[in-house]
């Protein structure tokens, strides 16, 4: 086997190469409502601290925390520099963590009361003399979805969603509604006080370094666009799973399931990058535009296409890690018979000219046997003309984007075994950016706020890609609905299902996955 890593120096500082020019002011006050819930701790304070490390954070800031807790300004900063110091890619240090934690404020009020928002308008005045911050905001909504529409309309009855010249975000997290119609009905709220242009709808996927790749991979090399359709490729996969159960969200998990957690956005992010046309340009609605085709061109699942196509799956008890763990049925806030699926597969095709006839594998489920996300593009095979034998068949070219753990590119190609006059074998060129040790590329919340900042949404979803992949979701989730699954159907820590695997052998083909399994 041959292994080839590439290094350069572009890759190894790869970590401090996204400072492009800023197209407004970035200096604002962020607000995040759910200031002491488990995404700002883990996710955005970390986030925060690494860009400070980074000097990326505009001179004029501050954030304001919103929460429903009582405590201090000081009692919170305590608590940010503890998850800080758990969560952060940087260790502390301790002049970037007192720039920070200066420029930190706590609230506490309640979402739904209006004197909160009247006593946090004063409160942001005060901070704009303080840190001339101008009266621009961004309005992080870290909150569960029912609380979206609740804030959006308090933000406008006090004023704090417009003022002057200065601009106004909002950053909403997922998920963006339940279905078509209370993604619509949201989308409705939001937009009637805020414009498109302001509103950042979260897709962590598409903050991540590999996924921002793709694009370059694909338009960036010459080899790749010629033959990136269906005359070269025989399929795509495309997988995320993970080791971890649904934790301590089982609440919110019976709501959603792989389907609408995992499909409806990252794996149709996946898709669209893989998919899309070249954009005729590297601005955020060209690009917008392509991945919107390949959501409108998508299949439309009917229900005997769900039955054949879609596999879902819920996990058992098994063992994860050398442990016995629980089935989801037995996990906390979930019901004893639920029939929320933990895993999914499904083939689908994207209808236009470039890709008819080459089916999208998509898998992804909770408590596999690792974690891992890839897309991988298997090529067609080769005519038995010259090397294959009659009983025989090469091993096809594969092209693997690795997106996580390992962030890299992976090509199988074929040569002659040392040695040997007409011995082929597959051979590997592996190249991992993340495992070079001085890499330490920022994480997807860090890129996803500096873009915000700097009033950049090409890294977010506009409302017809939220709209397409509802509409796609919705026919499979009504299929569903009709029919009982027989769940549990694959012991935590398995691969999932056996029919997920039917599901390719039917065509010939396997689930493939690259690299070691962690
Ligand atoms: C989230 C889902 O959007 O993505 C989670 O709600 C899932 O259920 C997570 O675990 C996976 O993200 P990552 O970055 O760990 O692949």
């Amino acid at each position: 086997m041959i292994k080839n890593s590439w290094t350069s120096d572009a890759i190894v500082n790869a970590g401090n190469t996204f400072n492009f020019s800023i197209s407004t002011n970035p200096s604002c006050i962020l607000v995040i409502f759910g200031g002491t819930g488990d995404l700002t701790h883990r996710k955005l304070m970390p986030a925060l601290y690494n860009l400070q490390c980074s000097q990326k954070l505009p001179g004029q800031f501050a954030v304001v925390a919103v929460g429903r807790r009582d405590k201090s300004h000081e009692d919170y900063r305590y608590e940010v520099y503890a998850s800080i110091k758990n969560f952060s890619r940087f260790d502390i240090r301790e002049q970037s963590w007192d720039k920070l934690h200066r420029r930190i404020y706590y609230r506490q009020f309640n979402f739904t009361d209006p004197g909160g928002y009247i006593g946090l308008a004063d409160f942001l005045r005060q901070l704009d003399e303080q840190y001339q911050t101008r009266g621009n905001r961004i309005f992080y909504l870290a909150v569960a979805p029912e609380y979206f529409s609740v804030i959006v309309e308090k933000l406008q009855a006090c004023g704090l969603a417009h003022h002057g010249k200065s601009w106004q975000r909002v950053m909403i997290e997922k998920p963006f509604g339940r279905d078509l119609s209370s993604a619509r009905r949201l989308n409705q709220k939001i937009t009637e006080v805020f414009k498109e242009k302001d509103i950042f709808r979260i897709d962590h996927y598409l903050g991540k370094e590999m996924l921002q790749n793709i694009m370059v991979i694909r338009f960036a090399n010459m080899f790749f666009e010629p033959v990136w359709n269906n005359q070269f490729i025989d399929n795509i996969q495309i997988t995320s799973c993970e080791k971890v159960g649904v934790e301590n969200r089982g609440g919110y998990y019976e709501q959603s399931g792989a389907l609408r957690d995992m499909v409806q956005n990252h794996m149709l992010q996946l898709l669209s990058l893989t998919a899309m046309e070249p954009p005729a340009g590297l601005d955020t609605e060209a690009i917008r535009n392509e991945k919107v085709k390949v959501l409108s061109s998508l299949q439309r699942f009917t229900p005997e296409l769900v039955h054949k196509n879609v596999i879902r799956g819920q996990y058992g008890p098994g063992i994860a890690k050398g442990e016995t763990v629980p089935g989801y049925r037995q996990e906390k806030l979930v019901a004893p018979d639920s029939n929320t699926e933990t895993f999914m597969a499904l083939k689908v095709h994207v209808e236009n000219f470039r890709w008819a006839g080459v089916p999208f594998y998509i898998r992804t489920g909770k408590r596999m046997p690792f974690k891992s996300t890839q897309i991988i593009v298997q090529f067609k095979p080769l005519p038995k003309v010259l090397y294959a034998r009659r009983d025989e068949q090469l091993h096809p070219n594969l092209l693997v984007i690795k997106i996580q753990p390992q962030e890299g590119i992976f090509f199988q190609i074929n040569a002659k075994k040392p040695g040997t006059q007409t011995n082929i074998v597959p051979v590997q060129m592996d190249f991992c950016q993340n495992c070079l040790n001085d890499l330490n590329s920022p994480e997807a919340y860090e890129r996803l706020l500096f873009e915000a900042l700097r009033g950049d949404s090409t890294l977010f979803t506009r409302w017809d890609e939220v709209e397409h992949s509802w509409q796609f979701v919705d026919n499979i989730a009504a299929t569903w609905q009709q029919h009982l699954p027989a769940f549990p159907n694959y012991p935590a820590g398995d691969r999932g299902p056996q029919e997920a695997d039917k599901l390719v052998a039917r065509n010939g083909r396997e689930w493939l996955h690259i690299g070691r399994q962690q």
